[in-house]
């Protein structure tokens, strides 16, 4: 495994998959990551199959922290904090902890955001990430029916922050050589409950428009 390979812990659910073959079809090495290595390794051929690639490989959650450099975390949110502490001991130096995660709960009306004491996911989860260890958030808002029809441009942006400027921009250009995805730089930690929330908005929006493949583009600032 290339220490410059991406991985995703929990890869194997719909975020995961979908992430996976962009990031495969744009050239990286990526591994997905499942509790049972079995179903990571199937996984990841039937996406080579999907994606027309050859560079998704499966294993064990423990073994795509060790041999990847970036390390993104597709886990429900439920579940975020007892994987991770399971985790903890394979996060070297030189790693980068990428969340996707959001915090939704869902009710009659929509989803609502989980409310916690850091006022966010990825704040939540910094606290236990291994201090040494820079912690950005990214693909929050992409949906993944869309991430997962891989054949359809994606034509929107995706918002990524963090505390650590250069592991930001490393992330934001990973995000820049998936085509027509356009990463929006929204600062620091202290963006997360925003963008969370804005999960929780596109997918109430989707069910009003009966869309499940609305996204964000911000217009009039860039191209
Ligand atoms: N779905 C979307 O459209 C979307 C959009 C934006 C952000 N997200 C975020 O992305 C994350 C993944 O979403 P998803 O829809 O792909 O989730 P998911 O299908 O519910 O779960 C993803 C994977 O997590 C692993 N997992 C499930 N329960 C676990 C547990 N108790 N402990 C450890 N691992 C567990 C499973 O992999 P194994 O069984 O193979 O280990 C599963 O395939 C979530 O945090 C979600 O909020 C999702």
């Amino acid at each position: 495994m290339s220490q410059e390979s991406i991985g995703l812990i929990g890869g194997t659910g719909p975020q995961g998959r979908g992430l996976a073959m962009r990031l495969a079809q744009a050239g990286f090495r990526v591994w997905v990551g499942s509790r049972s290595p079995e179903r990571a390794k199937e996984t990841a051929a039937s996406l080579n199959t999907q994606a027309g690639t050859t560079n998704i490989e499966g294993a064990g959650n423990a073994e795509v922290v060790a041999g990847s450099k970036y390390v993104l975390l597709t886990v429900p949110f439920d579940s975020a904090v007892q994987t991770v502490e399971g985790l903890s001991g394979h996060f070297t130096a030189g790693k980068v902890f990428v969340d996707v995660t959001v915090p939704l709960r869902f009710e009659k009306g929509g989803p609502t955001i989980v409310e916690l004491p850091e006022g966010s996911a990825s704040a939540h989860l910094r606290r236990i990430v291994p201090e040494g260890i820079p912690f950005v958030g990214a693909f929050k808002t992409l949906p993944a029916h869309l991430l997962e029809h891989v054949y359809t441009p994606l034509e929107c942006d995706t918002f990524v922050f963090g505390d650590d400027e250069s592991a930001k921009a490393e992330v934001m250009e990973i995000a820049r050589r998936i085509p027509t995805l356009r990463p929006v730089d929204v600062g620091d930690l202290g963006a997360a409950p925003f963008v969370e929330g804005m999960t929780a908005l596109v997918i109430r929006i989707n069910r009003t428009l009966k869309s499940r493949e609305g996204r964000y583009r911000i217009v009039g600032a860039g191209s």
